[in-house]
């Protein structure tokens, strides 16, 4: 079945109550840390436009929202979720990434980051350009943690004093996402001018042995 993907807005504000059960059934299923969401809250990030919705027909199959912490320094996409028909599909790769381009675009100098024990999770922030961080790289907004709240382990948590859970924190920097896009090789400028040069001696040698044919 067709599944779209878009910036959710007013016109989904009727599938906030499914969601809020979606995330409800997967917490359950999981044990682990999927905090609990009211479809009120949801309804607000589909109306400031900080929501990604995926709906297949008229039925909603997936989510994820926009947070913002630290006074907008940090970006959490928060509360991915994918309908379990529609899972191993690549659905939540596409919900992630259409959530990722819409941060940078609306927080370009915010740090985007996320905490998770899924997997699936870590391998599609690892391919946005997300590295696994210790807690202490993340936001330390109170109101983030407090998230937490309604997660079995979060005991642990308060325990560790916020600096390590059974969740692994990722984090991407746009700055140094800048400096690759602008440079894709990933060399250094000295690394560069050393192929550079060599590339150069290249073509000169190629060139004084092709003289040296013609002569
Ligand atoms: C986690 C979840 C969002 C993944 O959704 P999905 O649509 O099945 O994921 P995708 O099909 O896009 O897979 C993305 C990648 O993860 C891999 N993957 C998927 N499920 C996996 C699993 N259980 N274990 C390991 N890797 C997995 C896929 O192979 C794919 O990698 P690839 O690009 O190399 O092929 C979905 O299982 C879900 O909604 N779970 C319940 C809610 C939840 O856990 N949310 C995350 C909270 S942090």
């Amino acid at each position: 079945m067709d599944v779209s993907v878009f910036v959710a807005n007013q016109s989904h504000l009727n599938h906030a109550v499914d969601i809020a059960l979606m995330m409800q059934d997967a917490a359950q299923v999981r044990g682990t840390g999927i905090a609990k969401r009211k479809p009120e809250y949801l309804q607000l990030k589909m109306q400031e436009g900080k929501a990604v919705i995926a709906l297949a027909k008229d039925k909603v199959v997936g989510f994820c929202y926009i947070e913002s912490w630290s006074d907008h320094q940090y970006v959490a996409n928060s509360g991915l979720i994918v309908h379990p028909d529609f899972r191993g599909t690549g659905l939540a790769k596409k919900i992630k990434s259409a959530i990722f381009n819409l941060s940078r675009e609306k927080f370009p100098d915010a740090k985007i980051f996320g905490i998770t024990t899924s997997l699936a999770v870590m391998k599609i922030n690892s391919d946005l350009g997300y590295t696994p961080v210790t807690f202490s790289e993340l936001t330390q907004d109170p109101a983030f943690w407090q998230g937490c709240s309604s997660c079995p382990n979060f005991d642990i948590l308060n325990r560790t004093q916020h600096k390590m859970c059974l969740c692994t924190g990722m984090v991407c920097d746009p700055q140094k996402m800048k400096t690759k896009e602008a440079n894709p090789t990933g060399f250094s400028r000295f690394q560069s001018f050393l192929l550079g040069k060599a590339e150069r001696m290249k073509k000169i040698k190629n060139l004084l042995t092709q003289k040296k044919r013609t002569a």
